[in-house]
């Protein structure tokens, strides 16, 4: 693509200008955007960069070693990798209150990052994967000016305790540019194509209190979810999809046995942005042989519903 190219080239010198010799840490959260951004700066500044990684435990299946394999073995970026999931789940159990378990996994995972750079003696700079949408979103988000809809996650507050300046080379670019400029730096398209994924992860797709049984079974169902929706070659087709882990139990009879579990929400939406969406329509024939692959596959679940909600006057994540 010839304009990411010239995008490319131009934010690259735009970053060696901007750092000069200095240090700069950036927080990888698993996603597209911090990928993309970690890359692009390990080429304009090369060992002046360390990535952060705080696994919060929250991750879908297989996420986290993908990120790790991605950022040593194929792009040898030095990757401090820390595993937290015992400090995020021990600090959500009880908490059940949407923002609440937000608020505390984006201080929680400041206060870990903190600790990191600073055991890496600091830098000057600080990366973040902001897209657009972002910087829009904390201005005025569906509801207005002034309404706060939900507390995003994304590292906010970091930078002025730290002391540290920001870096942010994808403050103009939309979703869809961020993934053609992925491409560009030959992220694999398995990578690159990944749907959006929430910082706060999987704490907010189980609404109630969080635990590791929890979201154990949340990530069995949402891979099955995610693996027929791949098989059905429907993936690019959608925005987001995922399941929601229902803090509900119901009824339910198996083989000659009374079951009593929990419920699963599915979700898909098509979106250009992620600040409008709709429910995406998939044929019965396929809803009905995920519900029974996840039912006969998931200990733990014994109904499965689909949720058709739009945004707005829903959002896309539940919490
Ligand atoms: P909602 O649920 O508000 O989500 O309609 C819009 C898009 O943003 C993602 N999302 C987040 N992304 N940190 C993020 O980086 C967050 O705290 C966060 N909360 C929601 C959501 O998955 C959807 O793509």
């Amino acid at each position: 693509d010839w304009s990411m190219a010239e995008f490319r080239a131009a934010k690259i010198a735009e970053i060696r200008e901007q750092v000069g010799d200095k240090r700069v840490i950036c927080g990888l959260s698993g996603g597209v955007d911090s990928a993309v951004a970690a890359v692009l700066i390990h080429e304009a500044i090369g060992h002046q960069l360390t990535c952060v990684f705080v696994d919060h435990g929250l991750m879908r299946s297989g996420e986290a070693d993908q990120v790790v394999s991605l950022f040593r073995g194929h792009y040898n970026i030095p990757l401090v990798h820390v595993n937290a999931e015992t400090l995020f789940l021990s600090g959500l159990a009880g908490v059940t209150d949407p923002e609440a378990k937000r608020k505390f996994i984006g201080k929680t995972f400041i206060d870990v990052f903190e600790d990191e750079a600073r055991k890496i003696g600091g830098a000057e700079f600080l990366a973040q994967g902001t897209l657009y949408p972002d910087v829009i979103e904390s201005v005025s988000f569906t509801g207005g000016p002034s309404v706060t809809i939900k507390s995003h996650h994304n590292v906010g507050g970091l930078p002025e305790r730290m002391n540290m300046k920001l870096v942010e080379p994808l403050r103009e670019l939309f979703k869809d540019e961020v993934r053609a400029l992925g491409r560009e730096l030959g992220l694999p398209d398995i990578f690159v194509g990944r749907h959006p994924f929430p910082g706060p992860g999987l704490a907010i797709r189980i609404p109630g209190e969080v635990s590791k049984d929890r979201c154990d079974i949340l990530r069995k169902a949402d891979a099955i979810y995610l693996e027929e929706i791949r098989n059905a070659g429907l993936y690019d087709a959608i925005w987001q999809a995922f399941a929601v882990l229902l803090p509900v139990r119901s009824v339910g009879v198996m083989g000659d046995g009374r079951t009593y579990d929990n419920v699963l929400a599915l979700r898909a939406v098509t979106s250009v942005d992620g600040m409008t969406a709709d429910a995406y329509h998939f044929s019965g024939e396929f809803l009905s042989r995920c519900a029974t692959r996840i039912i006969n596959e998931v200990k733990g679940i014994n109904r499965v519903t689909y949720d058709y909600t739009s945004k707005p006057p829903g959002t896309i994540e539940w919490e």
